[in-house]
């Protein structure tokens, strides 16, 4: 599946108005590629769905975070939902506003918890009783009084891959349904805390928004309930989750719809309604590619050996995520072969793609690797001691550099 900025033009691949090529000749491969219009496309597709609801766009920075990414919908006014200090670091970095990050995540430090308040971030979302009470003492010792909204978990099956759903009781995230009002209760008790928020996220890659509709409606019952009991809601933060389509067949929910239907059922009750997307808005944008080193036989398989490897894109490794392959430049002269897409790391589970129907590839042909600017390169590591790849924006007809291929030193400057 190409995204919406990817088009074959006399049979070479472009994204926006450059060849993909041509960023290859310059730079190598592996490397990532983004296209600055499809990500600000689909910021603004959220944005301008939204229309008169008073509302904030909290981009999840671990999709990527890349800092001209972030810089790209700062600039474009969006928030940020951050899960880490590191995370909120390179917001700042970027130019975004602290004013707009959300800080989620089951397991924040007491360090991390104090740079957010030295930093004023918007809201804190709290994921447990524990976790308040350490919110609430690190506050008052720094003066503060600091927004907190508690991650409730719904209970509701997300209906996609097992360890991208979150929103069930036995999954670590959130407070229970059950004990949200006597949780936000003892928050009205804390003085350095002020609880007017209520937040959610039920799990990632949904194409179907029938479970976030369903977690949207348990939701706002419970805001009726907790200002009933006096506690003063005045934002629902949504989360993230909404799917892109990674191979034919997937159809992603349209953003429009789905914050349209958002805000109809929201409308009553007088709420700032707050999202965290991530994989939607830069999934699309990004293709990572390489080039076949090698085709091999072993027994009945047949094997295509490229150049990128699990340490650049985990997610077949570890979801058996599909990711569609398709070269750069088209031969369908050549016919289609099966074969397992294999890069070179030592591990059997080393797959980017497995008995896929693929052109009749040979060594040195350039492919890329599709709708991989979520949850890509962040996942990169530097296994097998190889070289995290470059990162590439562009913009129309132009491209930067927006991240330098790793070098040798580079793998042991920390270690010396
Ligand atoms: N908010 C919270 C609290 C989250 O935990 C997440 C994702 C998001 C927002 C953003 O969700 P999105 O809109 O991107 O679906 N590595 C996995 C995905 C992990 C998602 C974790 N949480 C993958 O490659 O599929």
């Amino acid at each position: 599946m190409l995204g919406e900025s990817y088009i074959y033009r006399d049979r070479t691949l472009y994204c926006e108005s450059v060849a993909l090529d041509d960023i290859v000749s310059r730079l190598g491969t592996p490397c990532y590629v983004y296209s600055a219009g499809s990500i600000l496309g689909r910021f603004n597709a959220y944005h301008s769905a939204f229309d008169a609801t008073p509302h904030m766009i909290c981009y999840a920075v671990k999709a990527n975070s890349n800092l001209e990414i972030l810089r790209l919908l700062a600039e474009a006014g969006s928030g940020f939902d951050i899960v880490s200090g590191g995370e909120l670091y390179r917001v700042m970095k970027a130019g975004g506003s602290p004013s707009k990050v959300v800080f989620s995540g089951v397991g924040k430090t007491a360090e991390e918890i104090a740079y957010a308040i030295d930093n004023d971030i918007h809201c804190f979302n709290c994921e447990s009783a524990s976790e308040l009470v350490l919110i609430d003492s690190i506050a008052a010792r720094h003066r503060n009084r600091v927004r907190v909204a508690f991650r409730v978990n719904p209970d509701i099956e997300a209906k996609t891959h097992p360890y991208i759903s979150t929103g069930l009781r036995e999954h670590k995230f959130g407070i229970d349904f059950e004990e949200a009002e006597a949780v936000y209760q003892r928050a009205l008790s804390f003085s350095h805390v002020v609880p007017e928020s209520l937040s959610c996220h039920i799990g990632s890659q949904l194409l179907d928004t029938g479970p976030i509709l369903e977690a949207l409606d348990k939701m706002l019952d419970l805001v009726d309930r907790l200002r009933a009991g006096g506690v003063p809601i005045k934002t629902l933060d949504l989360g993230g989750g909404l799917g892109v389509a990674y191979q034919d067949g997937d159809v992603a929910p349209p953003i429009p719809d789905f914050i349209r239907e958002m805000c109809r059922r929201a409308a009553t009750r007088n709420l700032e309604v707050h999202i965290e997307p991530g994989r939607s808005i830069v999934g699309a944008s990004g293709v990572l590619l390489t080039r076949v080193l090698y085709r091999k036989r072993t027994g009945e398989k047949e094997f295509v050996v490229v150049d990128a490897a699990m340490n650049d894109l985990l997610r077949p490794a570890l979801y058996k995520a599909h990711h569609s392959i398709v070269p750069l430049r088209e031969a369908p002269e050549r016919g289609a072969i099966v074969a397992d897409v294999v890069g070179p790391v030592c591990e059997t589970g080393d797959f980017l793609a497995r008995d896929r129907s693929i052109a009749n590839l040979l060594p040195g042909d350039l492919l890329a690797i599709c709708t991989t600017g979520a949850y890509g390169f962040v996942l990169a590591s530097n296994y097998n001691s190889r070289l995290r790849p470059p990162e590439v924006l562009v913009d129309g007809a132009g491209w930067r550099i927006i991240r330098a291929r790793e070098t040798y030193g580079d793998l042991i400057q920390e270690e010396i």
